[in-house]
């Protein structure tokens, strides 16, 4: 790893959250052990648990061993890890706990500047984000008109918002602290190697690319399926269902992804200038034609998960079709299918090509073709596989459909970085390319917002666990050609 980090402060609010627990300290932890981070560095955690440092230190200890045994491979020097945690006791939404906070970063002063730089991570439920930030800027620990040097950033996991009004309103109040080049909007997927592949796939071989368009495309499918059901999630799933969960952030990634023009320049403002394209010409969904392309679902026994209401109308599973209104993709379906509780977990992306003007090698004279795909494996298998029809042996002239396959786990040796070391990096280093901007943020939200609103009154159809998904969700997907 080449890359030169400033020394830095992380300051966690919602240190005891799971999140902080499953994976920010883990990876935190390893990036050290791999010596990734800097000479000085220390993570302070803020919550209102009431440890002292040493307290903290065991916590964190007790917590990564139960819930991550594996992250740790070296205890002498997990232990060197925990010796640069601390932790300020503070009521999140209550001003008296900052000025610690603020007295703690001084104090234990690490490099140059009184302040250093400071890494602000906000592990809490979006409705705290206004007073956390709010309580910042009182003390002078707000990214603008900050009291002491050093660079401020600030990280903010998913949900952001809960619709396009409260995505704005959060924008907003972040913009008042922190300026956009400070602000870290989390999507994970976008820390995941095969989802970097794909900008990587589609720009730098000259294959694919001609064909990547309406002429010789003709159908997108994108799959986010999981086998498990919500994880003991139920007060979560009610506020948000999975069209908030899932396609609002994740699914319409993958989408932009895939859809986005090439950058003028490998840079987080040009590729993300893209993305943003890519989703304002995404059709928004109006009532009048929403049914044919919208098929909502819900596992049986999801009613009867803890935090759930037992008349619950949200939705666990959804089957879409979205068109994206530009000269690229113009009447090219985009579908996607995203649920909990299905047969298997799998991610991928499957890009149908269109099929040859004639079929001379259909079986006994049919029309039917081999369509090729392109099959990009995002979980868990980790792979580009590509679809092409080839001669059957024997006398007959008929094509049998044959996979050519890239497996990153065959072939290199060295494992990426998870999605979360990766993306914890990204900060540290002031790199955005793999965050949200505002823009992508709010659009997408407009999208689900119309969806949802096309869609009121709508109660999901019921589907068996492990299955994949209501049978009314057949009618969305058109055929492959050739199908
Ligand atoms: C989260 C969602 O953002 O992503 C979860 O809230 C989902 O519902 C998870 O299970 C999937 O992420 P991954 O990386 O575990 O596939």
């Amino acid at each position: 790893m080449s890359r030169r980090l400033d020394n830095f402060t992380v300051v966690i609010f919602g240190a005891g959250s799971d999140l902080a627990s499953r994976k920010l300290f883990p990876s935190i932890y390893q990036l050290f052990r791999w010596g990734h981070l800097p000479e000085s560095w220390r993570l302070i955690g803020v919550g209102r648990a009431g440890y002292s440092h040493e307290g903290f230190r065991r916590f964190v200890f007790d917590r990564v061993m139960e819930l991550s045994p594996d992250s740790v491979d070296d205890r002498p020097h997990f232990e060197l890890f925990c010796e640069r945690l601390f932790y300020v006791n503070a009521e999140l939404d209550q001003p008296e706990g900052y000025v610690a906070l603020y007295d703690e970063i001084i104090s234990t002063h690490v490099g140059d500047g009184a302040c250093n730089n400071l890494l602000f991570y906000l592990s809490t439920p979006p409705s705290l984000a206004p007073a956390i930030v709010g309580n910042l800027v009182r003390v002078g620990l707000g990214g603008r008109g900050a009291t002491c040097p050093g660079w401020r950033k600030i990280v903010v996991e998913k949900p952001f918002g809960h619709d396009l009004q409260s995505a704005r309103a959060l924008n907003v109040m972040l913009e008042d602290a922190f300026d956009e080049h400070q602000i870290y909007r989390i999507d994970h997927y976008l820390g995941k190697e095969p989802v970097q592949n794909i900008m990587v796939f589609r720009f730098s071989n000259g294959m694919f690319e001609p064909l990547w368009n309406r002429q010789y495309i003709a159908q997108v499918q994108i799959t986010i399926a999981e086998e498990f059901g919500i994880r003991g999630r139920g007060a979560y799933y009610e506020e948000a269902g999975l069209l908030r969960d899932i396609v609002q952030n994740h699914g319409l990634q993958l989408l932009a992804a895939v859809a986005m023009e090439p950058p003028v320049e490998l840079c987080a403002d040009a590729i993300r200038d893209e993305k943003a394209k890519v989703l304002r010409s995404i059709r928004l969904f109006e009532q009048e034609t929403v049914h044919p392309s919208v098929v909502l679902g819900q596992y049986d026994g999801y009613r009867e998960e803890k935090g759930v209401g037992p008349d619950s109308t949200v939705e666990t599973f959804a089957s879409l079709k979205f068109m994206v209104d530009n000269w690229r993709w113009s009447g090219v379906p985009f579908f996607m299918k995203a649920g909990k509780a299905l047969g298997r977990t799998v991610t991928e992306i499957v890009i149908t090509f269109r099929c040859p003007p004639q079929n001379f090698y259909g079986e006994f004279g049919a029309a039917a073709c081999t369509p090729n795909q392109v099959i990009l494996g995002i979980q868990p298998e980790e792979t580009v596989a590509i679809r092409f029809g080839t001669k059957r042996p024997g006398e007959e002239m008929v094509t049998d459909p044959v996979f050519m396959k890239f497996d990153y786990r065959d072939l290199f040796a060295e494992k990426g970085l998870t999605p979360y070391h990766r993306l914890l990096l990204d900060a540290i280093e002031g790199n955005q390319m793999n965050f949200i901007r505002r823009d992508s943020v709010e659009r997408s939200w407009k999208i689900v917002d119309s969806l949802r609103a096309a869609l009121a009154g709508i109660v999901p159809d019921p589907y068996p666990v492990h299955s994949w998904g209501p049978e009314s969700a057949g009618r969305i997907y058109e055929p492959s050609p050739g199908q």
